[in-house]
């Protein structure tokens, strides 16, 4: 059972200056423990803000980006120029705009077959933390409490010892390439980005509800010895605005 913390910041950009203050001290950590950090991107449009403030003083110039391996923790079937890409919208909003060697983000390929991307991805996973764990997955919360791209009742929840899967999403009618949830599970540290009342519905069944992770995906998450972070706004938290 992971150590959960529950933060909950007033509004989407004090939730975003939250983030990007404990993000700073993930990587600082990460640095001391092994002189470099892997952080995996969450895509949809909640991060944008968490991205675009990385991506400028203070706090640009608080992390070592030389040091900074970009990972993905999902992407859409489409190529990276896409309007749907999460690595065009992270591209737009912080990788082109901090100093980190290209060959430092490594990129799901949505371009080519799903599967083909997936396997390409996981052997890449495997070569890069063949002895070492991910330092930190950033995850958002979708209102069917779907994260990355395990959506309910598709077939990526199911037990796998594969890192990258393609997963089918039979209600968006598309494949989506995601990390699985054993890989994100073998993480120092998981953080889940969520904002906004149309997800506090989510984030009580997943926090509170009966454990259902084919109904709940974001509920398998539970990074065996490492911490799980649940950062919100009061709306997503669904506590009474902090007037
Ligand atoms: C994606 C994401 C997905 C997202 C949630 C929340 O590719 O869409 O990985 O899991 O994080 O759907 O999306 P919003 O932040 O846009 O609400």
């Amino acid at each position: 059972m992971a150590q959960r913390t529950i933060r909950v910041a007033t509004d989407p950009q004090a939730l975003a200056r939250m983030a990007a203050e404990h993000l700073v001290q993930s990587a600082e950590e990460a640095f001391a423990l092994q002189g470099r950090f892997s952080l995996a991107l969450a895509g949809g449009s909640t991060p944008r803000a968490l991205y675009t403030l990385l991506a400028d003083a203070p706090f640009k110039d608080r992390i070592d980006w030389s040091r900074v391996h970009i990972f993905f923790g999902d992407e859409r079937c489409v190529p990276p120029d896409h309007p749907d890409s999460n690595y065009r919208m992270a591209s737009e909003s912080l990788l082109s705009k901090v100093p980190i060697p290209a060959e430092q983000v490594h990129r799901m390929r949505g371009e080519i077959a799903p599967e083909a991307a997936a396997a390409e991805y996981d052997a890449r996973l495997r070569s890069f933390f063949r002895t070492i764990r991910p330092d930190l997955i950033l995850l958002g919360l979708g209102d069917d409490s779907h994260t990355a791209s395990l959506f309910p009742h598709t077939p990526a929840l199911a037990p796998t010892d594969r890192l990258c899967v393609s997963n089918w999403v039979e209600k968006l009618k598309t494949h989506r390439i995601t990390l699985t949830a054993p890989f994100i599970n073998s993480a120092r540290e998981v953080m889940f980005l969520v904002a906004g009342k149309s997800k506090a519905p989510a984030v009580k069944n997943v926090l509170e509800g009966m454990p259902d992770p084919n109904r709940l995906p974001a509920q398998m998450i539970d990074p065996a010895d490492g911490r799980l972070l649940w950062f919100m706004d009061v709306a997503a938290a669904e506590m009474e605005d902090q007037a």
